[in-house]
């Protein structure tokens, strides 16, 4: 029989997908569904970015684009990253990809060899394992319980770059699924750190950067290091920050070598970004902010609640977020309990019998490497997002 490629047998379908259609068949059955499930952000961007397409449409060159990205595209990301302090970058320090995590990809492929060493912390976004799978790479992951805030240490980083000398450490800030944010000072911390370990590429894949709720703000290790700019990769995109996932468009700022290597993979694979999205997103980046400037407020509001509600289940854990627009909390004080005569073993039957019994969806923290924990994505109207929590402390008040 003929067969596929061995690195299939490593590759698989998204964890969170599962939970989401699972939940997509119980409403198309009827059933009353809040979801809390998928990271998307839930909102359309300004009008502004539908003109631009619409005026790209009428003037469609027809050709094929810049396997790096269209001047004009890469010119606005420049200027929109030089708002959060990274200045000093040009256009050959960036690339493009058909949304971050195609970028993420490229530089799997453009950085690992099959058996090198990624290490990132654990709660992570599934899709570090997956890629680290597809490529055959070793993944490491440095475990960040609640109680040290899902963050991690300098002390944990400095340990595992002695013990593992990774080619790769991929870093995420604000954190899916956490929502954490790490602060100037424990960036300088980890950067200190960063610094001692010339043979480790970093990836910061920061794309809830403009997603930092009370006054925070983003900082990445280049802010505290600048000598570590020959090996951090910036990693952005448009997705959740501008209400655009379905756009695909991501982005890259690093070292010259870098950038050059994921424009060369583009040449293989996408050949480049379509030209009215390319216009969409140069509206996106460069027009009026209103947009990703109000969500902003009202995700502060919305995380508010749901940490209110967390907090009010006796033996919930629940750190609070400052960042994108998931809550995790610890829920492992309903394990070894039931609901009805369903017993809940761990986060996947918690998640299943919450679905089933309340109609909520979440999705379980195994699939980020923390089995204690769900994720709640609290994108959805406000109008759900309360009803929704009181199905979850109903559901946790009914355990037995
Ligand atoms: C941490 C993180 N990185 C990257 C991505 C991918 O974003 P994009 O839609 O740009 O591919 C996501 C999407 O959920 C994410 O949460």
């Amino acid at each position: 029989m003929l067969q596929l490629a061995k690195r299939m047998g490593r590759a698989k379908p998204s964890a969170i997908m599962a939970v989401a259609e699972k939940a997509k068949a119980l409403k198309a059955a009827g059933r009353d569904i809040i979801s809390f499930s998928i990271g998307v952000p839930n909102f359309l961007p300004g009008d502004h970015v539908y003109a631009a397409a619409r005026d790209a449409l009428s003037k469609d060159s027809g050709q094929y684009g810049s396997n790096r990205g269209s001047d004009a595209l890469l010119d606005a990301f420049l200027k929109h990253i030089a708002e959060i302090g990274l200045t000093g970058y040009e256009r050959k320090h960036c690339s493009t990809g058909i949304g971050a995590k195609h970028v993420l990809y490229s530089l799997a492929e453009a950085l690992l060899e099959e058996g090198d060493t990624i290490v990132y912390p654990s709660p992570y976004w599934t899709t570090y394992q997956d890629i680290a799978d597809i490529v055959n790479a070793k993944a490491v992951t440095l475990p960040c319980p609640a109680s040290q805030n899902y963050k991690l240490t300098a002390q944990q980083l400095d340990a595992a770059m002695a013990e593992h000398k990774p080619k790769v450490f991929l870093f995420n800030n604000p954190s899916n699924p956490t929502g954490m944010v790490y602060t100037k000072e424990e960036i300088e911390a980890l950067a200190e750190v960063l610094v001692k370990y010339p043979d480790t590429w970093v990836i910061t894949d920061d794309i809830y950067n403009r997603m930092v709720f009370d006054g925070l703000g983003y900082h990445n290790f280049v802010h505290s290091k600048p000598e570590l700019r020959d090996r951090v990769i910036f990693v952005d995109s448009l997705s959740k920050t501008y209400g655009m996932p379905g756009w695909r468009v991501g982005f890259m700022v690093g070292p010259e070598s870098v950038a050059k290597a994921l424009t060369t993979l583009n040449s293989n694979h996408i050949t480049n970004i379509p030209e009215i999205v390319t216009a969409a997103a140069v509206a996106a980046l460069t027009g009026p902010q209103t947009v990703p400037t109000d969500k902003n407020i009202e995700f502060q509001n919305k995380r508010d609640m749901v940490i209110a509600a967390m907090n009010a289940i006796p033996g919930v854990i629940c750190p609070k977020p400052q960042g994108a627009f998931y809550v995790f909390p610890d829920i492992s004080c309903a394990f070894g309990k039931a609901h009805g005569v369903k017993d809940i073993h761990n986060d996947v039957d918690f998640c299943n019998v919450l679905l089933e019994a309340k109609g909520v969806a979440c999705v379980p923290g195994s699939a980020f490497g923390e089995p204690k924990a769900l994720r709640i994505s609290y994108t959805c109207p406000t109008a759900q997002l309360e009803p929704g929590l009181k199905r979850i402390q109903e559901f946790f008040a009914e355990l037995s």
